[in-house]
């Protein structure tokens, strides 16, 4: 299936967690909407529907196609597809923000609220060497290493079950991290998207790639957009040693 991605590898779109929420559901199959209405808080059910929707939403404005005919299936790993588009896709929710982002590749997002403290389960996850806070600031680390290996998890598709052995940081300049895993080099990028929050994007290429501010007119209707980002490809097939992630522009979009 043609779609518009090629010369742009990646879209990532930043969305609020509103109230309404009839323009989701009424893509959702009845199977989504049955989970939908199993979550205990209403916010719970808000981001899900909102994550479902909006993945299709951008994936129709890539495909040329309706939202409601954009196929969307979960692997039994909870992994989210779009089969037969040629296109990938991840889905994020943290607090009032919902990340998605369609890909031509594999690739995964993770948006995380900062706590004020680092919660303790999360520090007995941590127990690997690159989640451990350092530096001027500890906690933002924590964080960025935190969200950068949730997108590790979703690129690969693993989720949890991806053993924390099978990834080695190779590359680290801070918000850019590149680690090997049994896929392939995971290419992370991590936005700080205000002081409470941030978003980490992976792909898995030996290719420079990017994130830029996207254009304001690539989604509309009722997807409540935030920001949005591009990723272009820019060295094809460079060898990992070329390999390198250009600053992140990161700018509010405007309407
Ligand atoms: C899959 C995982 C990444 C979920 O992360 P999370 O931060 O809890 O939740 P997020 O909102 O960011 O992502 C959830 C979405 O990930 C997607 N997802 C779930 N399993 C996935 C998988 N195996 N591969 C790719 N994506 C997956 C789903 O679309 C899900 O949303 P949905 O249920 O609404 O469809 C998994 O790592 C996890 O459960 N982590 C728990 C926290 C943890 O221990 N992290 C360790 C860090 S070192």
């Amino acid at each position: 299936m043609e779609t518009k991605l090629p010369e742009h590898g990646a879209e990532v779109v930043l969305c609020a967690v509103g109230a309404a929420t009839s323009w989701a559901e009424s893509l959702l199959t009845r199977e989504e909407l049955e989970r939908a209405s199993a979550f205990r808080h209403e916010v719970d059910r808000r981001r899900f529907v909102i994550g479902h929707g909006a993945v299709r939403v951008l994936a129709a404005c890539h495909l040329g196609m309706e939202s409601s005919e954009v196929p969307f299936l979960q692997d039994r790993r909870g992994r989210p597809e779009l089969p037969g588009t040629g296109l990938e896709c991840s889905i994020s929710h943290s607090g009032d923000l919902v990340a998605v982002a369609v890909a031509d590749d594999r690739i995964g997002v993770d948006v995380q609220h900062h706590p004020e403290e680092i919660p303790l389960g999360w520090q007995l996850v941590a127990i690997d060497a690159e989640l451990e806070p350092t530096g001027p600031n500890p906690r933002t680390h924590f964080l960025h290493r935190w969200t950068q290996m949730e997108a590790i998890m979703k690129v690969t598709g693993l989720g949890l079950a991806l053993p924390k052995t099978s990834r080695t940081l190779i590359r680290d300049t801070g918000l850019q991290s590149c680690y090997d895993t049994p896929f392939g080099m995971a290419n992370c990028i991590t936005l700080e998207l205000d002081d409470d929050h941030a978003l980490s994007v992976c792909t898995i290429e030996n290719l420079t790639w990017f994130l830029s501010a996207a254009v304001a007119d690539l989604v509309s209707g009722e997807l409540p957009v935030l920001r949005s980002w591009r990723g272009d490809r820019t060295v094809p097939n460079s060898s990992p040693d070329d390999r390198q992630v250009q600053p992140p522009s990161v700018q509010p979009k405007t309407h």
